[in-house]
């Protein structure tokens, strides 16, 4: 993990939140890299689940929630870690984490009995701070989508089994942020609820648990580091009937990367209006004010059905933290030496490729390598950058450690044949390509 954490900093992948004033627990900041690589996950899941899938659609809501949507789907009352203070040293633990019944600080017993502490952020909301105008930064993005079922269901005609799927931030008040960016307070979710007719959702959480596995491996992350956790009974959360978590082997241990919960009924009931109406299964949050029914017409029988839900639930971070694990490679060159490379999927590289002139001095050279670069660029395949540092060897070194694929140089026969050099980042060959051969070359190497 200290090699991650000082690589993400050095390179401009990760930082502390306002570091400069000694930084923030839990909290942390893409840099110039960080942010490529994020997008880019992002961006494949996006891919994999919309444009892959016709049943689905996408969603990007409001962060800040109206208490009532979280009162109704429970986390108001059950969204909490038994916390216990102690008594000596005035400091929080969860109650879970004790060892011997001792405050982990200072070793006392002087303990108080485990209470219940929300981890949602509550927040005022208007000019006025009088307690009763709050609102709350979501603890997860899943709620807008249950609270949408219907305006989505109704703008794009859909019928079961379909998806929505958001990405966006989520928040918690962890009281341990631990182990870098795995257990953060601030933290992007990629969530779908894929809403199922009832009686299939079993068949449908199988299926979604294969289809996870298979989109982890595409994003290189290893089968071998992977383990499935059924989650027992009375570990599940409010909502769920059954849970597995997709646990990887992280440097601090294995911990889970996504989790894909059988939702049931739950939340659509528990949003719903006319509960008494509909034939909803789960032990709902009744009394809503709400005025709308969360359900759907069946076209055969036209009887109104509230569908079960399989939600496939995956932290961006946790994700990134993962994949650069799986790809940082520590290697033993012939000459003794050693080189740090970061052998990442090339869809989810920051840089593409990196152009370099031979001499960073020569007008000739560094404007055939803008040429070469803006082409490239207009792929819009992500980031392609012009590397003028004059030191060729550097630029190898520095792009092996950011996971760069292509490194493709411009020298003095680039000017004469019009061919440049390509240097291939886990091979290290080299290979020189005529320079309208380039863009077929970078599509291949990007797009498989
Ligand atoms: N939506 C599931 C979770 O946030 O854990």
């Amino acid at each position: 993990m200290d090699d991650l954490v000082s690589l993400c900093k050095r390179r401009g992948f990760i930082f502390q939140s306002g570091e400069i004033y000694g930084g923030m627990q839990g909290m942390y900041d893409f840099g110039p890299l960080g942010v490529e690589l994020k997008n880019n996950l992002k961006q494949a899941w996006w891919s994999s689940m919309i444009y892959e899938n016709d049943n689905i659609e996408g969603l990007d809501a409001a962060i800040l929630s109206n208490p009532t949507v979280l009162r109704y789907s429970g986390h108001e009352d059950t969204f909490s870690d038994p916390m216990v203070d102690c008594k000596s040293c005035k400091s929080r633990w969860r109650s879970d984490l004790l060892q011997n019944n001792k405050c982990p600080g200072c070793g006392s017993s002087d303990l108080t009995e485990p209470r219940p502490f929300n981890l949602m952020f509550k927040t005022n909301i208007g000019p006025i701070d009088d307690g009763e105008t709050f609102g709350y930064l979501r603890p997860e993005t899943a709620q807008s989508i249950f609270t949408n079922f219907k305006n989505v269901v109704d703008s794009s005609s859909k019928s079961l089994p379909f998806g929505i799927a958001q990405i966006g931030k989520a928040f918690r008040n962890e009281i341990t942020p631990r182990n870098f960016i795995f257990r953060v307070r601030e933290f992007e979710q990629m969530e779908l609820e894929f809403f199922v007719v009832p009686g299939t959702d079993e068949e449908w959480h199988k299926k979604w648990v294969d289809m996870r596995l298979l989109w982890w491996e595409q994003q290189g992350i290893s089968s071998e580091n992977i383990e499935l956790y059924d989650v027992p009974k009375d570990e599940l959360a409010h909502y769920s009937k059954g849970t597995i978590d997709v646990m990887y082997k992280f440097p601090h241990g294995l911990e889970e990367l996504e989790g894909i919960a059988n939702r049931t009924d739950f939340d659509l009931g528990s949003h719903s209006k006319k509960q008494d109406e509909l034939n909803i299964t789960a032990n709902v949050m009744k009394n809503n004010s709400s005025n709308t029914r969360l359900a759907i017409q069946d076209q055969n029988t036209n009887e109104w059905v509230v569908p079960y839900v399989i939600e496939p639930s995956a932290g961006v971070e946790r994700g990134i933290l993962a994949i650069m694990n799986e790809a940082y490679n520590v290697e033993q060159l012939e000459n003794g030496k050693e080189r740090t490379v970061l052998k990442l999927k090339p869809h989810l590289s920051p840089i593409k490729a990196a152009v370099i002139p031979l001499k960073k001095n020569n007008e000739e050279l560094v404007a055939l390598a803008s040429e070469v670069k803006n082409s490239l660029q207009k792929l819009n395949l992500g980031r392609i950058i012009l590397e003028n540092t004059g030191n060729i060897g550097k630029g190898y070194r520095r792009h092996d450690e950011i996971g760069t694929p292509l490194c493709i140089t411009i020298d003095f026969d680039s000017l004469e044949n019009k061919t440049a050099t390509i240097r291939d980042r886990d091979s290290m060959e080299q290979e020189v390509v005529a320079i309208n051969e380039l863009q077929n070359y970078l599509i291949k190497k990007i797009n498989g």
